[in-house]
């Protein structure tokens, strides 16, 4: 029996963010402008203290490891990829641990080179690799295998929130995945393969080499996809065009839809409890509990 925590779009910022000139001409001021003046600041006013009371509880709640599928911060900068990590508290829970960026992390072309995130979250990014390039990596959690893939992109225009894992990590996931022994296989990437309502993302939001992946997944049979990126939580059995199922943790920090899942796997069947914060008792609380099974449904 494993059993994991995932949680996602925590957005955590930093009173003071290092602009560049460059950040005047490029996504990251109108990124601004919308959590500045929009909401987006507002619904993420507690990020932090949410955050660090979720770490807390999950230390002491018997996981064997956690997920965190990326948008670690609001703007990208250093400093928040830095206090983000410092919330998460990144190799000193003594809980093996995942991690990849989301689109927010990689606000710019600059944010994307950067680094940043690797190193800030790199006790999180140990893992087998192909060819020694960073993406994915696979994580061993007794029989299970976690495999993480990035996809996310710096994006040009400020309505565009897409992603992309490219031609070449693609690649190295399909080699990746017909080499990992046989056992539960679960892809962890920032991206949905659908919206609550089943349907696709748009464009401008989700991820452009969707159905390539989902080849290469079913094909290397991938047992379960968990993601981030929508932030309310959802689930589905089956998604179009998908051999196994899929849960979104969604954030667990945005005010009113803050929670986070912790799943309990045996043998194929997994059951999920997520659990809600309470801003009350300022305690996380269960909120909902659900099955999947990740055998194979072709
Ligand atoms: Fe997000
Ligand atoms: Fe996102």
């Amino acid at each position: 029996m494993i059993r994991l925590a995932h949680f996602s779009d925590i957005h955590v910022t930093t009173p003071t963010l290092e602009w560049q000139r460059e950040d005047w001409f490029n996504k990251r001021l109108t990124s601004w402008f919308n959590m500045r003046f929009l909401g987006r600041g507002k619904r993420f006013a507690h990020a932090e203290e949410v955050a660090c009371r979720m770490m807390d509880e999950i230390a002491v709640r018997n996981i064997d490891h956690l997920i965190f599928s990326g948008d670690a911060t609001a703007l990208g900068f250093e400093s928040e990829i830095r206090r983000a990590a410092e919330v998460l508290r990144g190799g000193e829970l003594a809980i093996p641990s995942l991690a990849i960026p989301g689109n927010h992390d990689y606000c710019t072309e600059t944010a994307a080179a950067s680094g940043h995130f690797e190193r800030y979250f790199s006790a999180w990014q140990t893992g087998r690799r192909i060819d020694e390039q960073h993406y994915p990596f696979a994580q061993p959690v007794g029989p299970i295998c976690l495999i993480a893939v990035n996809a996310a992109t710096a994006n040009r225009w400020a309505w565009d929130a897409g992603g992309a894992i490219g031609i070449a990590q693609l690649e190295r996931l399909k080699r990746l995945l017909a080499e990992l022994e046989t056992g539960i296989k679960i892809l962890v990437l920032h991206y949905p393969i659908c919206l609550k309502n089943g349907q696709r993302e748009p464009g401008y939001h989700g991820l452009r080499d969707l159905d390539a992946l989902l080849d290469i997944a079913n094909a290397g049979g991938v047992n379960l996809w968990l993601h981030g990126h929508r932030h309310g939580a959802y689930h589905f059995q089956k998604p179009a065009k998908a051999n196994f199922p899929v849960i979104c943790a969604g954030s667990a920090t945005q005010t009113g839809l803050w929670s986070y899942g912790e799943y309990t796997i045996h043998d194929t069947t997994l059951t999920a409890l997520r659990r809600e914060y309470d801003p009350t008792t300022k305690r996380f609380r269960d909120a909902e509990t659900f099955s999947l099974s990740l055998s194979h449904n072709r």
